[in-house]
C-alpha cells in the first residue's frame, strides 16, 4: 500500500499543473508592435513555487495576466491541468476562474475603497454563490484569521489599514474561493522590508497548509530565492534562464543572471570586498520592434558576433537547468 502511495505521490508531484507553450503577447502601439511576451515556454508542477524575475518592463505582469486570461494570447498556449485556458467556456471557464487567482502588486490600488473588508474578501464567494448569511460571515472571519487579521476588521474600510495589512486582505480575497494556483505579482514590493518577510512567510505557510502552487513575480532575485523552488529569469519579453533556486545562485549560466546576482550584496564584509560587481552598460532596449539576435546582445559583456544575428533558444544544459545563450550551444 505504502509503495503504491509513494508512486502516485511522486507522479502527482512531477505532474505539471501549468504549461505555457511558446506564448506571445504583442500590443499594437502607435509606432509599431510591442512584444511584451515573446515565445515564453515554462511548466510549473503542483505544489511548487516558480519565481519569475527581471527588470521593470520585461513582461512579467503581462505574462501573468495572459496566463490568467486577463489578456488574450497573440500566439501560443496556456494549459492548466491539460486544458487550453484561452478556449475554456461555460462550466470549465467558471472552474478555471475559481482555480486560479491573482494577488496584485499594489495593495493600495487593488482594493475598492468604498467596500468593507468583509465584502472585498467575500467578492469571489458572492460571484460564485458559495455561501450566504451566517456561513458567509463565518468564512470571512476564518479567512481574516488565516491571514493574521481580526474578525472585527470585516466591517472596516481599506484606508484604515497599513500596507502590509492591505496585502493580507488581498491574499484573503484570493484564498476565499479555495484556488489551486495563485499568481502573486510583486505582492510585497510596495511594503517595508520588515513587513515583506511577514507576508512572504504567510505565503509559505499557506502553501504548506493548502498545497497551493505559486507563480511568484518579483524584481529582485534576493526576494524570490527564499520562496522559490525554481526561478525563471526574464529579459525583454523572453526567458533567458530557468533553474532550481539553489542551482541558479550557485551556478548562474546566463550573463544577465550573473549580472543580477552580482548586484545582491553579501552580508559577509570579507567576501563582499572581494566580489566583482558586473555593471551592465546601456539601457534595456525597447520592446517595440526589438533587435534581432539575442536581446541581451547590446549589454552583454560576453557577446560574440553570432549573438547579434541569431536568437538563442532556451535549451536544457543540465538537469532542470535551461539557458538561452550561444555560450552554451555545444
Ligand atoms: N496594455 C498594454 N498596452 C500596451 N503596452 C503594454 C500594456 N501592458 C504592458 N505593456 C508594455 O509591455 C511591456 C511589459 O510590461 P509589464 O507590465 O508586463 O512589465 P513588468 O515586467 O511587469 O514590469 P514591472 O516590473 O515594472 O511591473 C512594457 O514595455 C509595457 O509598457
Ligand atoms: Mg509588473
Amino acid at each position: 500500500m505504502t509503495g503504491t502511495m509513494g508512486v502516485s505521490d511522486s507522479m502527482a508531484a512531477s505532474d505539471p499543473i501549468l504549461e505555457v507553450r511558446n506564448l506571445q503577447k504583442y500590443f499594437q502601439v502607435t509606432n509599431g508592435v510591442l512584444k511584451a511576451v515573446d515565445d515564453v515556454s515554462l511548466s510549473i508542477r503542483r505544489g511548487e513555487t516558480f519565481g519569475l524575475v527581471g527588470e521593470s518592463g520585461c513582461g512579467k505582469s503581462t505574462l501573468g495576466r495572459t496566463i490568467l486570461r486577463l489578456y488574450g494570447a497573440t500566439k501560443g498556449q496556456v494549459l492548466f491541468k491539460g486544458e487550453n485556458v484561452h478556449q475554456l467556456k461555460g462550466d470549465k471557464l467558471k472552474k478555471f476562474n475559481r482555480a486560479m487567482q491573482m494577488v496584485f502588486q499594489d495593495p493600495y490600488a487593488s482594493l475598492n475603497p468604498r467596500m468593507t473588508v468583509g465584502d472585498i474578501i467575500a467578492e469571489g464567494i458572492d460571484i460564485h454563490g458559495l455561501y450566504s448569511g451566517a456561513e458567509r460571515r463565518e468564512r470571512v472571519s476564518e479567512l481574516l484569521h488565516t491571514v493574521g487579521l481580526l474578525e472585527e476588521h470585516a466591517s472596516r474600510f481599506p484606508h484604515e489599514f497599513s500596507g502590509g495589512q492591505r496585502q493580507r486582505i488581498g491574499i484573503a480575497r484570493a484564498l476565499a474561493i479555495e484556488p489551486e494556483f495563485i499568481i502573486a505579482d510583486e505582492p510585497v514590493s510596495a511594503l517595508d522590508v520588515s513587513v515583506q518577510a511577514q507576508v512572504i512567510n504567510l505565503f509559505k505557510r499557506l502553501q504548506q497548509e493548502k498545497w497551493l502552487t505559486y507563480l511568484f513575480i518579483a524584481h529582485d532575485l534576493a526576494m524570490v530565492k527564499y520562496i522559490s523552488d525554481r526561478i525563471g529569469v526574464m529579459y525583454l519579453g523572453a526567458l533567458v534562464e530557468v533553474a532550481r533556486s539553489n542551482e541558479l545562485y550557485r551556478q548562474p549560466l546566463h550573463p544577465y543572471t550573473e549580472a543580477l546576482l552580482s548586484a545582491i550584496p553579501i552580508p559577509d564584509p570579507e567576501v563582499e570586498r572581494q566580489r566583482e560587481r558586473i555593471i551592465l552598460e546601456g539601457d534595456v532596449p525597447s520592446p517595440i520592434n526589438p533587435p534581432s539576435g539575442c536581446r541581451f546582445y547590446a549589454r552583454c559583456p560576453k557577446a560574440m558576433p553570432e549573438c547579434q544575428t541569431e536568437t538563442p533558444a532556451l535549451i536544457q544544459v543540465e538537469e532542470e537547468h535551461e539557458v538561452a545563450c550561444h555560450l552554451y550551444k555545444y
